[in-house]
């Protein structure tokens, strides 16, 4: 038996501001106390993409409430914690500052242990929060800002087996939607007409499949997408609703079929008991059905948190941050913002972090 830990989560380093409480309990099992995402979606819609300072702004604004609201829902007083987490990085400066500072003063003001977290360890430890997994086990982050594959073999160790190149795949799914005219995000909206598509149609590029290891590309695909498109514009005049979703079907499908054979290449690579996704891109079913088949296929148990834990949360950030303190980490009032923090230092640098905003 060890002993109860409770900890406050500080999240803001893209577009969500995110306060959470979480309670490592005695026998080891996890309870989220509560769990608290104010979204910017509104205040980004009408330029298409996250904007910075718009972001840190509404980051400053919002902290506050959010952390009070946190406290209030989970019906703890600052002084029955037993720490503060927060993301330190990586991610867009204004917003990971704003969580920074509102963790500081909260730690300087009550004396409690403050505790830095890497936004994508909090991603990539969430299925010990919320199914109690030990280690090692295959981590694939696939959202609009990341999209690696991670072998966690402890709290504090993580090896980085690949990535995108270019862009992320939500990244991808919303370009897409925005030049067929969909709403954004895109994700959900090119799932929903790639339904009514067919698949084969549009025989799109499967992007370094061709290339040994790990690593993805989405740009080029995104490409092609807009390619035929223009192609279908010419010779008809215009899209019917059947080409659009001709087009969603066979993007999606080249995208899960990558995002597929390259999960098969990392299990097979690091043979690991269990894979995991997080991220957006993880709602989607027909990526989710394939990656699953591949998890059958190598003998992995297959592990998808709850969506509302595989998109951006403080809940994670709390958990992250209870896992290190239990190995003694701590940060003073000199624990930096980074917007650039690789979760494997021993990595080579990627050309390309995502648009969204350099996660990795
Ligand atoms: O993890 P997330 O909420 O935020 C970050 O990007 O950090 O992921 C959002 C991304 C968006 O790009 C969205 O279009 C994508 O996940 N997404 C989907 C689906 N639902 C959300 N992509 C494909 N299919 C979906 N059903
Ligand atoms: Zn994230």
């Amino acid at each position: 038996m060890g002993k109860t830990l409770t900890f406050l989560g500080i999240e803001a380093s893209c577009d969500d501001t995110a306060a959470a409480v979480v309670r490592l309990d005695s026998g080891g099992g996890a309870t989220i106390l509560s769990s608290v995402v104010e979204g910017q979606a509104a205040l980004h819609a009408a330029f298409g993409g996250v904007v910075p300072e718009i972001a840190a702004r509404a980051h400053a604004e919002k902290m506050d409430h959010v952390v009070e609201a946190a406290l209030a829902d989970a019906g703890l007083p600052l002084a029955a914690l037993d720490g503060i987490a927060v993301t330190a990085g990586p991610g867009l400066i204004g917003g990971v500052l704003a969580g920074l500072m509102t963790a500081k003063g909260l730690s300087a003001a009550t004396g409690l242990p403050l505790v830095g977290v890497n936004h994508l360890a909090g991603h990539a430890l969430t299925p010990r929060l919320t199914d109690g997994i030990g280690f090692p086990y295959l981590m694939l982050l696939v959202s609009g800002g990341h999209c690696q594959f991670v072998a966690v073999t402890g709290p504090d160790t993580f090896q980085r087996l690949g990535g995108t190149i270019d862009d992320a795949p939500g990244e991808a799914f919303d370009k897409v939607a925005k030049l067929l005219g969909l709403p954004q995000p895109g994700g959900p909206h090119v799932e929903r007409e790639a339904a009514a598509g067919d698949p084969a149609r549009f025989r799109f590029p499967r992007p370094l499949l061709d290339r040994e290891g790990c690593d993805l590309s989405f740009s080029g695909l995104k490409t092609a997408v807009l390619r035929a498109r223009d192609e279908v514009i010419a010779a008809k005049g215009g899209l019917t609703v059947q080409d659009r979703a001709d087009l969603c079907a066979g993007f999606q499908a080249a995208a899960a079929e990558v995002l597929a054979v390259k999960t098969g290449r990392a299990l097979a690579a690091f043979p690991a008991p269990v894979l995991a996704v997080a991220g957006g891109v993880a709602a989607n079913a027909a990526i989710r059905a394939r990656l699953e088949g591949v998890a059958a296929a190598a003998g992995a148990r297959f592990l998808a948190p709850p969506l509302q834990l595989c998109t951006d949360n403080a809940a994670m950030i709390a958990w992250a941050g209870i896992e290190r303190f239990r190995l003694g980490g701590r940060d003073g009032m000199d624990l930096p913002a980074r917007s650039r923090w690789p979760l494997d230092g021993e990595a080579a640098p990627m050309i390309g972090g995502g648009k969204r905003g350099a996660k990795a």
